[in-house]
Order: C-alpha cells, then structure tokens, then sequence
C-alpha cells in the first residue's frame, strides 16, 4: 500500500474534489481520477451550519476508504466545532484534516490533536478573513488552505483578491509546508494561483463537469508548469 501521508512539499499536486462528482457512483468517481495518477482526492464536508450546505459524514468517507487505499483523504470540514468530530473523521480513514479558523476555538490545540490522531493538519481561511487570523498558528500546521472561493457550493467564480493571499501565507509557513487553493481552479486560474505561491491545486467542477477528467486533470498539469 502506498505511503498516504500528504506529500512532501515541493511537487504540484491536483487534488479533484469529489463535491461536483455524481455522488450516486462515488468509489467509480473515485477510481476515474485515480487513474490519472493523482495523489490525493479533497472531501468537503459540510454540516448547513458553518456553510449553508450539507454533503457527506465519517460512515460515508469510511465506505470510501473501503473501496480506496491508495489515496490521501484531505478532508476539508466546513462544520462548526471541527474538535467534536475529528476524531470520527480520522478513525473513517482521513488522513490529512483541515479546519477553518473562523470555526476553530482553539486552533494550537486542534492541531495538536489531529497530529495525535496520525493525520496531518491543515488551517483554512474563507476569502473575507486576513491572513493574520492564522498567521501564528499556520506554521504548525503541514497545510494551510487559502479559499479562493466561498465555501459551501461547487462550480463558483474564482475570487482573485483573495487568492492574492496565498503570497502572504507563502511568506509565512516558508518553503516546507503546502499551500492549498480551493475553489473556482481551472487551467485558466491555475498559472496566476502558482505563480503566487500555491503548491496544491483543488478543483471540483474543471474536472467532475468533463467527460474526459483524466484530460481534463492533465489540463491543469500542464498549467501549473
Ligand atoms: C467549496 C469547496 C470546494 C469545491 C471546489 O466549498 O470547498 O472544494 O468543491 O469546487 P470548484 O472547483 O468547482 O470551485
Ligand atoms: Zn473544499
């Protein structure tokens, strides 16, 4: 079984998020991209709280890793009171798991928690929220997720003041840690979100929406060269 720990910083990763896959035939979605050879596939979690949507939980994502072991779960919780359930996540079979600040109480601690829980941990921030809302905590964390987006839907208009961002949290977190944009990535974006310092591509509908998603995760490759 291949190593599933987030990869190490320094290569581009296309994560394809599952949200705009047809959530009918989720493990054949699944097995489609990772025929392209990608490394990772981003689960968004949603709870109607945090962000005004709902998608899937730990029994669904558990139901995944039956059918995966190959790829890392990078669960993206877009849920109040991450702390009371990250650890359904990781025992479902997260491997890496990101909170957002806005709904983080104590964020040193939550970290400190998933790396106790065997995954790794990301922060993410919404596009309204300064990069100084993480930035003591960014650099203990293996990830920080810059929304380029609002989060909640799939197939939105790319913001690019707040991919504007990501250069801040490059400054910050260094060469060693990844940065994750989400939201809105297509071939088009993906150059400009590269250029500013991103390392780790998400993209629902630029791959979900074609026919061919292996051509169309090769598309984004070929961007961000
Ligand atoms: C938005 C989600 C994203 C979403 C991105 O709330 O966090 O992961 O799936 O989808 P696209 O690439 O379609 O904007
Ligand atoms: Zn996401």
């Amino acid at each position: 079984m291949a190593d599933l720990r987030l990869p190490k910083a320094g290569t581009i990763e296309v994560v394809p998020s599952i949200l705009s896959s047809d959530f009918a035939k989720l493990a054949d979605e699944i097995a489609e991209i990772e025929s392209a050879g990608v490394n990772m596939v981003h689960l968004d979690i949603m709870d109607g709280h945090f962000v005004p949507n709902m998608t899937i939980g730990p029994p669904v994502v558990a139901k995944l890793r039956q059918h995966d072991h190959d790829l890392v779960f990078d669960c993206h919780l877009m849920i109040t009171e991450p702390a009371r359930y990250v650890e359904r996540f990781a025992e479902a079979g997260a491997n890496h798991i990101t909170f957002h600040i806005e709904a983080a109480g104590e964020p040193r601690t939550l970290i400190r928690k998933l790396h106790q829980l065997g995954c790794t941990a990301g922060i993410c921030l919404n596009p309204e929220t300064p990069v100084e809302a993480i930035e003591a905590v960014a650099p203990l964390c293996d990830m920080v997720l810059v929304m380029t987006v609002h989060p909640g839907f799939g197939a939105q208009e790319f913001i690019p003041e707040a991919a504007k961002k990501v250069i801040r949290v490059r400054e910050i977190v260094g060469p060693d840690i990844r940065v994750e944009v989400d939201g809105g990535i297509d071939p088009e974006k993906t150059p400009i979100v590269v250029s500013y310092g991103a390392d780790t591509l998400v993209a629902g509908h630029a791959i979900f929406s074609k026919t061919n998603r292996v051509a169309a995760i090769n598309a984004i490759r070929d961007a961000a060269k």
